[in-house]
């Protein structure tokens, strides 16, 4: 299925617009957050709020640490309730974002009270009876889901993103990747830890650390969750088990070395695609610049790249440093950018709720 017919790739563009649609016409949901405090949480009100999505009620649920504690929803302040089995009754469509723990136990409990739950945590992205979902590559498997849909890895997604139109023309063989992660991808504590270190460090205060097993604050490390037999990490797995869903792409293969880097907010990585078809430069760009959700950034005798700095915020995922591999043939080397936060979270789980 890689040609992609001119009719479908209009569609997709038109319900792929990160502009929010004034003309969008389903009856307003009544929609649950679960985990609406943390990082990814606060990015979903605002992308809902954003897009306009038309909602008719919502529950912003949290840990019991948070009860009581108001957010604000298109002007509205909005109380936060503590997750429990019943918190989903009059619910129709639940995000959550609390962690896989969260995911599995309160899922189950969503869908029996009649909800459709969107999950960004990794609890069923591998599960077969789970559409594993990148609305601008396989919006058509969101219609096979039996009640939860799943949101894919960030770093994996945003990677995709860039890939998926050079898939359609050149046809994907390989990965090789190593990423650079923001640390607003650990969750709120991490955002804190950076900042508190980087303060520390200024005023030549003693750096404590308790999110990650190193400081983060001017350091790097090869590290992100945790450590398999085989000396991959869980999250560097992802790019292959998870890409070969999302793309129906079962032999896929991908090597990724994934860094989390002191950055607040937006992941880059840099790859190289190796392609079962001869590559051309020009014919990348073509496809780069027909695809939703992705953007050329690319001039680099201008110094002119896809930075997190810039993509932070943005729902649009940029890529820059297009060239042909010099050591690899019919391989493709770029770097990507985009806000871990949206396309890799809120934004992509928003999204599919839109689909349904
Ligand atoms: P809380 O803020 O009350 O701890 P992050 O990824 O940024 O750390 O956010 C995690 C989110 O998951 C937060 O909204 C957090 O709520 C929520 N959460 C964590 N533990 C639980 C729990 N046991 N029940 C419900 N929500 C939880």
């Amino acid at each position: 299925m890689l040609a992609e017919s001119g009719l479908r790739r209009q569609f997709l563009q038109i319900i792929m617009s990160n502009k929010a649609t004034e003309s969008r016409s389903s009856s307003a949901k009544h929609l649950a957050i679960v985990g609406a405090t943390g990082a990814v949480g606060i990015e979903m009100l605002r992308v809902l709020e954003r897009r306009n999505f038309p909602v008719a009620s919502l529950r912003l649920l949290a840990s019991p640490r948070s009860a009581g504690k108001k957010l604000l929803f298109r002007g509205e302040e909005l109380t936060v309730e503590p997750l429990t089995e019943k918190s989903f009754e009059g619910i129709e469509i639940a995000l959550f974002s609390a962690g896989g723990g969260i995911s599995k136990e309160y899922a189950p409990h969503a869908v029996k009270a009649g909800a459709i739950v969107v999950d960004n945590s990794s609890a069923f992205r591998m599960d077969p009876k789970v559409p594993l979902i990148v609305p601008e590559i396989n919006a058509a498997d969101a219609a096979s889901h039996s009640g939860i849909l799943a949101n894919p890895n960030c770093t994996t997604a945003i990677t995709l993103m860039a890939i998926h139109p050079l898939h359609q023309v050149f046809a994907l063989k390989r990965i090789i990747a190593s990423s650079y992660q923001a640390v607003s991808g650990t969750g709120a504590m991490a955002i804190e830890e950076l900042r508190k270190q980087v303060e520390a460090i200024a005023s030549e205060k003693p750096v404590n650390r308790e999110v990650y097993p190193h400081q983060i604050a001017f350091n790097v490390l090869p590290h992100v969750d945790s450590f398999l037999e085989d000396g991959y990490t869980r999250e560097e797995m992802k790019m292959q088990n998870e890409g070969r869903r999302i793309l129906d792409l079962p032999s896929l293969t991908a090597s990724v070395t994934c860094v989390r880097v002191p950055v607040y907010r937006a992941h880059s990585v840099a790859v190289t695609a190796e392609f079962e078809k001869p590559v051309s430069l020009e014919k990348a760009r073509e496809a780069i610049n027909a695809a939703p959700g992705i953007r050329l950034h690319d001039d680099p005798a201008n110094a002119v790249y896809p930075m997190p700095i810039e993509c932070s915020g943005e729902d649009d995922c940029r890529i820059g440093r297009l060239r042909l591999d010099c050591a690899l043939p019919n391989a493709l080397t770029f770097w990507v950018c985009g806000d871990q936060l949206l396309k890799g979270a809120a934004l992509n789980a928003v999204q599919i709720a839109e689909l349904l």
